[in-house]
């Protein structure tokens, strides 16, 4: 609650008055005064109950004020400020603790910043621009809604000469409305608001002007469909309001313009040269940015953080018992979904893909590529078609890439774009920048690339581009294919020959596509290597169902008595199959039909049924064959008879989470004896005990193979389980609870504050 004896209010209308609405809403204690030069609107803000005393002249007003809040349009501020700075003694606003502040609500910055400069001859101590971004069509202190800020964003722009403590109490006074808020400097603000805001506006005013001056009598617009409706919606607002708007913020609306313009030239130049590539990629990365900007659209956010932020709220609900029956086929690998992409766009060629997983992580990788320039069309029900570039035809992209989840985008986008002339920066959520990036930063260093990581190793990455890679010869100290890869992919780009040993088998997914693709990758045991320099070519892909989406079926099919489930078409790549060596080793009933190759990818049908399982030691040298598996299979131990022990993965914990303490906490929860170690863990299982533990809340900490871990869990569990933050199951599983559903498992979805079982 703002601890201000006053606030005074200055500006009666829409948004002066919703703040004045909100603060007695929420019960604020003080005096609100307003000054308004509409002795009407007083009048109507005091019968209304929302402020005690008001004024037309300031001067009467200023006096006991501590907090003033000047809510005029932004070309009246000039002598609002004006006869603030003649009104008020100049120590009131200066000091770390100025007893004065004034804050503002316009929606252009730098303009109000030169007006409290032209005023001040400084910028006070005291003074925190602000702005909130909330409004209606409607106008007037009648108006006001003690809502209006309610989950809307406020954002501040302090200046170096602003005092902190200010900056606190006007958010706390933004905070009690029920708003978020949020700093950007002025510079970025009036820009972010050319761009979203008022360069659309301009535009509609323009199309529309341009149109009626082409046809006096407006005959034309009878012909306007749809189209023409939906662009210009916007060229009805306020005139007036308008032109103060591109008054005040005349240099940034400038430098939008200017970008577009540039943009709408280089789509002139595609339309006139007949150039149906060009346009496609500008087509469809602008239709995938929309359809993505859809999703944010029923919030106010402004930035991706706020997109995750909401995600986290997903829940998952799984009551107990169940049964495990039917035919199923789990989504694409995203190893190869991946890599797809990645090659394709490197290849000449036209490159076709089937199957491709739709889950967030390998759509940031897909999004990535349209943000370098090539023409990626889908995906339409798992169908891609990459037009590749070749080698040498990426183009910087234009901002951040921003990969989301995604580990293995980050580490095999640092080599390849550590191979690019342009620079780069890969930024990823909250859960991939606490990752490890040193493990491929440092041997691409020694190559030559030239990367800055945050502290720690941790992302971003800024990867400065136009060096000169030399091959190395490098011996992982980790059994990494995401490391493996990196390295092959800057090796494209090296000198010489690029030469990486494992020291235990990982994924070769990249070796296997690489030779798919005309690229000769060699091996002899530990070690693989290239040689820099060559040339891919497209070749189709198809995709196989992913072995790790599958596992969570095995393992729930593994767990409960009468089930008997057939997973299609799933990848059994030699370096993948340690999820099915390790349940056979428990005693589960699991056979392999229909052994086929696609694409250079081993595939299969998995058929299991129940039989009860026993506590084993894993041998280690499945563990990197199985890495992504062992949460679910933690779940098997936890209902197989006796002790079942895992050592030497290590490498779990810089996962998506910390994956041992993450799964050891929710056992826990549910009452299962286990054991945690550095490497590793003991988990002492129930054996065939109907019901193998208990239920209770887990947090999957963001992991999405922590969730449906846990969901598989429930099958065996006494009373239901609840799964918070689950958004990021749709990073590997879109559709995972749907599909879980359909062989029997009960688990619904649930928003934050809402119950209904999403479909
Ligand atoms: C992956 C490699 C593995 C795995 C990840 C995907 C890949 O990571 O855990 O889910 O596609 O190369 P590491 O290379 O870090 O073991």
């Amino acid at each position: 609650m703002p601890n201000e004896a006053r606030v005074l209010i200055v500006g009666l209308g829409l948004i002066g008055g919703s703040l004045a609405a909100a603060l007695r809403a929420v019960g604020y204690a003080g005096t609100i005064q307003s000054c308004d030069p509409d002795a009407g609107e007083i009048a109507r803000g005091i019968e209304m109950g929302l402020i005690d005393h008001g004024d037309t002249r300031l001067a009467s007003l200023v006096e006991g004020a501590t907090l003033i809040v000047l809510a005029v349009p932004v070309l009246a501020m000039r002598s609002v400020m004006q006869e603030l700075a003649d009104l008020l003694p100049r120590e009131a606003l200066s000091g770390t603790a100025p007893r004065v502040v004034i804050t503002d609500v316009g929606s252009t910055k730098a303009a109000v910043r030169d007006c409290a400069l032209a005023a001040f001859g400084e910028l006070p101590a005291g003074l925190v621009l602000g702005h909130p971004i909330a409004g209606s069509e409607k106008s007037g202190v009648a108006a006001s809604n003690p809502q209006l800020y309610i989950k809307h964003k406020v954002i501040l722009t302090p200046s170096r000469e602003t005092a902190p403590a200010a900056v606190a109490r006007v958010q706390t006074l933004w905070r009690a409305c029920g708003a978020e808020v949020l700093e950007m400097d002025v510079e970025r603000h009036d820009q972010v608001l050319a761009r979203t805001s008022h360069l659309p506006h301009l535009l509609a005013f323009s199309l529309v002007d341009t149109l009626a001056r082409q046809d006096e009598r407006l005959e034309i617009f009878r012909y306007a469909a749809g189209g023409f409706r939906d662009f210009t919606r916007i060229a009805g607002s306020d005139p007036v309001m308008w032109r103060d708007i591109f008054t005040a913020n005349r240099d940034a609306v400038l430098s939008s313009l200017d970008d577009f313009e540039a943009g709408l030239g280089r789509l002139r130049q595609a339309v006139e040269a007949g150039d149906g590539d060009a346009m496609l990629s500008i087509f469809d990365r602008a239709s995938h940015a929309r359809h993505y900007f859809d999703s944010l659209l029923n919030q106010t956010s402004y930035q991706v953080e706020y997109q995750m932020q909401q995600q986290g709220k997903l829940t998952f609900r799984a009551a107990p018992g169940g049964r495990v029956a039917g035919r199923i086929r789990v989504p694409g690998d995203k190893s190869i979904s991946h890599r797809s992409i990645m090659l394709g766009a490197l290849a000449e060629g036209v490159t076709e893909v089937k199957g491709f997983l739709e889950g967030e992580d390998s759509l940031a990788t897909l999004q990535a590529f349209r943000e370098m320039g090539v023409a990626i069309e889908g995906p339409h029900q798992g169908r891609v078609t990459v037009h590749g570039v070749g080698m040498h035809g990426l183009k910087a992209p234009a901002g951040p890439l921003y990969v989301g989840n995604a580990g293995t985008a980050m580490r095999l986008f640092a080599g390849l774009l550590a191979g690019q002339g342009f620079d780069t920066e890969l930024i990823g959520d909250a859960s991939l920048t606490k990752r490890p990036m040193g493990r491929v930063a440092d041997p691409l260093r020694v190559m030559g690339a030239k990367i800055d990581t945050a502290e720690g190793g941790r992302p971003p990455l800024k990867i400065h581009g136009g060096q000169k890679l030399k091959g190395i010869t490098y011996d992982m100290p980790m059994a990494s294919a995401q490391v493996k890869s990196c390295l092959l992919l800057a090796g494209l780009y090296a000198e010489g020959e690029t030469r990486v040993r494992e020291p235990a088998p990982t994924r070769d997914h990249t070796e296997r596509m690489l030779a798919g693709f005309g690229y000769e990758v060699h091996r002899e045991g530990d070690t693989c290597w290239l040689n820099g320099g060559g040339k891919l070519t497209a070749a189709p892909i198809d995709v196989p169902s992913d072995i790790s989406s599958a596992t969570f079926f095995l393992v729930a099919a593994a767990i409960t008595p009468g089930s008997n489930l057939i997973l299609e078409h799933v990848g059994i790549n030699p370096t993948r199959i340690g999820v099915i060596n390790i349940l056979k080793l428990m005693g589960a009933d699991l056979h392999l039909t229909n052994e086929r190759e696609v694409g250079g990818e081993p595939v299969a049908d998995l058929h299991i049924r129940y039989a009860p399982l026993k506590g084993i030691d894993i041998p280690l040298d499945q563990v990197p064959l199985a890495i992504d598996e062992f949460p679910a299979l933690f779940v098997a131990a936890a209902c197989a008879t006796g002790t079942t022990r895992l050592r030497g993965a290590e490498e779990l914990r810089v996962k998506e989470s910390d994956r041992i303490q993450a799964m050891a906490d929710g056992l826990a929860t549910l009452g299962v004896e286990h054991t945690v170690l550095e490497d590793g863990i003991d988990i002492v299982g129930a054996g065939e005990r109907e019901v193998a533990y208990g239920g209770g809340r887990i947090d999957s900490l963001g992991d999405h193979r922590i969730a449906m871990s846990f969901v598989v869990a429930s099958l065996r569990a006494g009373e239901e389980i609840v799964i918070d933050d689950c958004a990021n199951v749709a990073t590997s599983f879109p559709g995972f609870t749907e599909l879980a559903r359909t062989v029997g498992l009960h688990v619904e979805e649930e928003d934050a504050g809402n119950t209904e079982e999403r479909a």
